[in-house]
C-alpha cells in the first residue's frame, strides 16, 4: 500500500482538510495511530524527554533517530513518517546531507525535520536540491532552549512576528515543503499559514494552522509534570488509547481543537 505523499498534503491545505499529526516511537503505536486516521506520524527527538527520561532533546543521537524512525516504519503502511535532525546533526550542510541520509535511507522517513530560520536556509537548500524533503521548524526551538532561556512562547512582539514571517517565506523559497511553528500566537501563525504555500502544522499555533500535532505521550496524559498549556488529555476524555486517538484525529480534523484555552 501507497504511503501518504507530499502531494497530497500540498492538496489536503489546498482543500482547506486538516492535517492530524502525532509523534510516534514504535511499531506498537505507530500502527495504532494509522488505525485511528492520524496522516502523519514525526519521529520527534521529544522521545529524548518520553521514551529516554532525559531533560532536554539535547542528547538525542542520530542511531536513536534511526533506530525508532525504523520501529515507526515497520509498523504502519499509509501514513506519511517525518523524522526529527538531532541537534547539532545539521551543523554544516555537507553534515546534514550525511546524516539526512541515514534517516531516509536506513531509517525510512520520508521527510526530514529540523530546527531553525534563516541560519538553515543554505543547509535546507542543499537538502531539497538532492532530492530530500524538509520540514522546517519556527517558534519555539527546544534545541535552542538554553539559549531561549526556557519553554516560550515565541514572537509576541512586532519585530519578532515579522522575522518569524520573514523566516517562514526564506524557508520556503529555497525547497521546505512543511513547515512545524510551535508556541506562538495564534493570530500570527493564521498569517503565516495563509502566506505560504507548504502545509503549516502547530503546536500551540492555534487553530488556523493547517494541521495540529502533539507529543504522543502528552495527549494521553502519561507525561510526568505539568502537562504543556497547549495539549490535551484525549485518554482522560475517552478512558482507552484508541479511542483518544481516534478522538484526537477527530477533533483536529473538524477544528474542535485546539480550543481557545490550547492557545496563545
Ligand atoms: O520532537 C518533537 O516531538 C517535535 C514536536 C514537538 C513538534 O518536534
Amino acid at each position: 500500500m501507497a504511503r501518504l505523499n507530499l502531494t497530497s498534503l500540498r492538496k489536503m491545505k489546498a482543500e482547506h482538510n486538516k492535517i492530524a499529526v502525532l509523534t510516534a516511537y514504535d511499531a506498537s503505536f505507530s500502527h495504532a495511530l494509522e488505525q485511528a486516521g492520524v496522516d502523519v506520524i514525526l519521529v520527534g527527538d521529544s522521545l529524548g524527554m518520553v521514551i529516554q527520561g532525559q531533560e532536554s532533546t539535547l542528547p538525542v543521537t542520530i542511531d536513536d533517530m534511526v533506530y525508532h524512525t525504523q520501529n515507526v516504519v515497520r509498523g504502519s503502511e499509509k501514513v506519511f513518517v517525518i523524522a526529527d535532525m538531532p541537534f547539532m546533526s545539521y551543523a554544516n550542510a555537507e553534515q546534514a546531507i550525511q546524516n539526512a541520509a541515514c534517516l531516509m535511507a536506513e531509517g525510512g522517513a520520508q521527510m526530514v525535520k529540523l530546527e531553525g530560520g534563516a541560519v538553515v536556509a543554505d543547509t535546507v537548500k542543499q537538502l531539497t536540491e538532492r532530492g530530500i524533503p524538509v520540514c522546517a521548524h519556527l517558534g519555539l526551538l527546544p534545541q535552542s532552549v538554553h539559549r531561549l532561556g526556557g519553554y516560550r512562547v515565541q514572537g509576541r512582539d512586532a519585530e519578532d512576528a515579522e522575522q518569524l514571517i520573514r523566516d517562514a517565506q526564506t524557508l520556503q523559497d529555497v525547497g521546505a515543503d512543511m513547515l512545524v511553528l510551535e508556541c506562538v500566537p495564534a493570530d500570527l501563525a493564521a498569517r503565516i499559514t495563509a502566506i505560504v504555500d507548504i502545509p503549516v502544522i502547530g503546536i500551540g499555533a492555534g487553530k488556523d494552522c493547517d494541521g495540529q500535532v502533539l507529543v504522543l505521550y502528552d495527549m494521553l496524559g502519561l507525561t510526568p509534570g505539568k502537562r504543556p498549556r497547549f495539549s490535551h488529555d484525549f485518554l482522560a476524555d475517552t478512558g482507552a488509547i484508541p479511542a483518544a486517538i481516534s478522538k484526537y484525529v477527530q477533533d483536529v480534523k473538524s477544528g474542535q481543537f485546539p480550543q481557545a484555552e490550547q492557545q496563545y
